[in-house]
């Protein structure tokens, strides 16, 4: 079963799919965290995704549909694409390189959350940059200020969680991925799901789960 996680950034994507991961054994494909990988590494890619992600933008369909073909997971229990797609042309790509492995197409999950609540959430976010493990400094802080629980490593605020970018990111959000609703939310496919995410983590956590093992019989929103 392959599911998309869609939503604005600070939905709560990452958080959820970590989450998933790590107590459930999902295998999660987060197309942010494998750019930040590109980039740490000085790879080709790495270096022409920098700019695009430095000033909140979208790096090009073409890029990133050749970085989740070569990491894409072989079929099986659960994967979680965190992020992936962000554009109509990006879901399109998906449902054929998933076709073409013989897999179904996939079940997509777009997060809700308002926008004042998102811009909250990104502006208090503290990130693990070796593991991706993501804190908030009001709704889910680490034990010690700055430091990660899970490893003891620093904890960093991201360059693209500044009040400018945020704003410019949500901004694409609404333009460039919105229209994922129309194209997942589509009578035929039968594999839509809108989820309140601007409840507490837990809540989210177990509306996910019951929605994940429910995925044999078609999601649907009233
Ligand atoms: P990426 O790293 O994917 O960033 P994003 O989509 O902007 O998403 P975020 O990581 O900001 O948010 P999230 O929904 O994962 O929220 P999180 O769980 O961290 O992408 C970065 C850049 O890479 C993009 O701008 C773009 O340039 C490029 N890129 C990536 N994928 C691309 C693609 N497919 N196409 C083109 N370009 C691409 O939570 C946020 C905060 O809220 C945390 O502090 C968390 O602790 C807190 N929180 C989470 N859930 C809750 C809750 N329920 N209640 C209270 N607090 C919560």
């Amino acid at each position: 079963m392959d599911v998309i996680f869609f939503g604005a950034p600070g939905a709560g994507k990452g958080t959820q799919a970590q989450i998933l991961r790590k107590q459930y054994g999902y295998r999660q494909v987060s197309t942010g965290d494998l750019l930040r990988e590109e980039r740490e590494k000085a790879t080709e890619l790495g270096k022409a995704a920098e700019p695009y992600i430095q000033r909140g933008a979208l790096v090009p369909d073409d890029l990133i549909v050749e970085m989740v073909k070569k990491n894409l997971p072989p079929a099986g229990s659960g994967v979680i694409f965190d992020g992936f797609p962000r554009t109509v042309a990006q879901a399109e790509a998906l449902d054929h390189l998933l076709q073409a492995a013989g897999r179904g197409l996939p079940h997509a999950i777009y997060f809700y959350v308002p926008r004042t609540t998102l811009e909250e959430r990104l502006l208090g976010r503290w990130t693990n940059p070796r593991t991706g493990r993501v804190y908030h400094e009001r709704f889910n802080p680490p034990k010690r200020t700055a430091v990660d629980d899970d490893d003891g490593g620093p904890l960093i605020q991201r360059e693209d969680d500044t009040p400018a970018i945020v704003h410019h990111r949500l901004d694409v959000f609404e333009k460039q991925t919105m229209p994922l609703i129309a194209y997942y939310n589509d009578s035929r496919s039968r594999r839509y799901l809108k989820i309140d995410a601007s409840r507490p983590i837990g809540t989210v956590t177990a509306e996910l789960l019951h929605a994940l093992e429910a995925t044999s019989s078609p999601m649907r929103t009233p």
